[in-house]
C-alpha cells in the first residue's frame, strides 16, 4: 500500500512530505505501524503534509522533472546515470527548446521518453497514434523507435506548438512517419472507428491529452488497437492526487480531472477485454494490453 506519493518539478507536488519521510513504499514494519495508526491521525498528518507542500510549491522548476519518486535526489540519479546520457542528441534538443516554453509543465518527462522508446522496439510497433502532442517530445520518442516505415497518426488541438518542435523532428529525420491532424481528436476517433478497415490496426497507442475524455477515448480505442497492441495513458497517478482526501487543498485543474483520472482507474481495472500495468513512471501510465 503507498502511504505517500512525492511528486516534484513545476506541476508542484500535493503532499510533499518532509524529506526523511516515507514515500511510494511501505514503512519497514508497516503491518503493526499502520495498525496502531488510527485513521484520524493519519487523516491529520496528509493534511499537514499537503499544506507543508503548498509552502514548498514551485520549489523545483526543472522542466520535465516529473516523478513520483522517494525523493528528487533519487530522480536525479536516473537522470544524469541513465537517462540524459543515452538520450539522442534531436530529444535533447527539443527537450531544451521546450524547456523555454511558458507551458513546459505539459512535456513529456525525459525518463518517459526514454520508456516509450524501449517498450515501442520491445513490441516492433508500426502503427501507431499519438493524441496530446505539445512540442512533440514522445512523439519524437515514438517516431525515433519505429521502422522507416513506421507511422505515428498525431492529434492535437494545437499545431503552433507542434510546428515549435518540428524542425527539430525534421532534422532528425523522422518527419515523413507522422500524420498530424489539428483539432479534438474525439470527432476523428469517431469516424475512424466507423470504418473496419480501421479495427485491429494500430500496434500502439499513447493518450497524453484531456483527462475528461480518457474514457471516451478508451471506448473508441479498444476497438481501432489490435488484438495483443498496448495503449497507454498518461497521468493515471495525477499529480499523486489519486490518494488524497476529499478535503485536501489541491490546484484547481489537478482536483477538477483528479475525478475523470480515477474513474478512468476503476474502469480500466475491471475491463475484461485488456490487461493493465500502471507504472509510476513520469507521472503514472498505464498500459493496457488488448486481449480480445
Ligand atoms: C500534456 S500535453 C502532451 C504532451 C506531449 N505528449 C509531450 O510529449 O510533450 C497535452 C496536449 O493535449 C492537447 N489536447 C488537449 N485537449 C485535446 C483534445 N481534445 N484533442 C487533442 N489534443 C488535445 C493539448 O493541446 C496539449 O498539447
Amino acid at each position: 500500500m503507498v502511504f505517500f506519493i512525492h511528486r516534484t518539478g513545476p506541476f508542484a507536488p500535493l503532499y510533499q512530505p518532509p524529506s526523511h519521510a516515507p514515500l511510494l513504499q511501505v514503512p519497514r514494519n508497516s503491518s503493526t505501524q499502520r495498525r496502531e495508526e488510527d485513521k484520524e491521525t493519519k487523516r491529520t498528518r496528509i493534511i499537514a503534509m499537503a499544506e507543508q507542500n503548498q509552502t514548498d510549491a514551485g520549489r523545483h522548476q526543472e522542466v520535465g522533472h516529473k516523478s513520483l519518486l522517494q525523493s528528487d535526489a533519487l530522480y536525479q540519479y536516473i537522470l544524469e546515470t541513465s537517462v540524459y546520457p543515452r538520450e539522442p542528441e534531436p530529444m535533447k534538443e527539443l527537450r531544451e527548446l521546450t524547456a523555454k516554453h511558458p507551458w513546459n509543465i505539459m512535456t513529456t518527462s525525459a525518463d518517459e521518453g526514454q520508456f516509450l522508446n524501449m517498450l515501442l522496439k520491445l513490441i516492433n510497433a508500426k502503427n501507431t497514434m499519438e493524441i496530446g502532442v505539445y512540442t512533440g517530445y514522445s512523439l519524437l520518442a515514438t517516431a525515433l523507435a519505429l521502422p522507416e516505415d513506421g507511422k505515428i497518426l498525431a492529434m492535437d488541438i494545437n499545431r503552433e506548438n507542434y510546428e515549435l518542435g518540428l524542425p527539430v523532428i525534421k532534422k532528425a529525420g523522422v518527419d515523413h512517419k507522422i500524420e498530424f491532424k489539428e483539432g479534438p481528436a474525439l470527432p476523428v476517433l469517431d469516424e475512424m472507428v466507423k470504418d473496419e478497415k480501421n479495427h485491429g490496426s494500430y500496434d500502439f497507442i499513447f493518450v497524453d491529452a484531456d483527462k475528461d475524455n480518457y474514457l471516451n477515448y478508451h471506448k473508441r480505442l479498444i476497438d481501432l488497437v489490435k488484438v495483443g497492441g498496448l495503449i497507454g495513458y498518461d497521468n493515471t497517478l495525477w499529480n499523486g492526487s489519486v490518494v488524497a482526501p476529499p478535503d485536501a487543498p489541491l490546484r484547481k485543474y489537478v482536483r477538477y480531472y483528479r475525478d475523470f483520472v480515477l474513474e478512468l482507474n476503476k474502469a480500466l481495472a475491471v475491463d475484461p477485454r485488456i490487461e493493465i500495468c500502471m507504472l509510476p513512471v513520469g507521472d503514472g501510465i498505464t498500459l493496457c494490453r488488448r486481449i480480445k
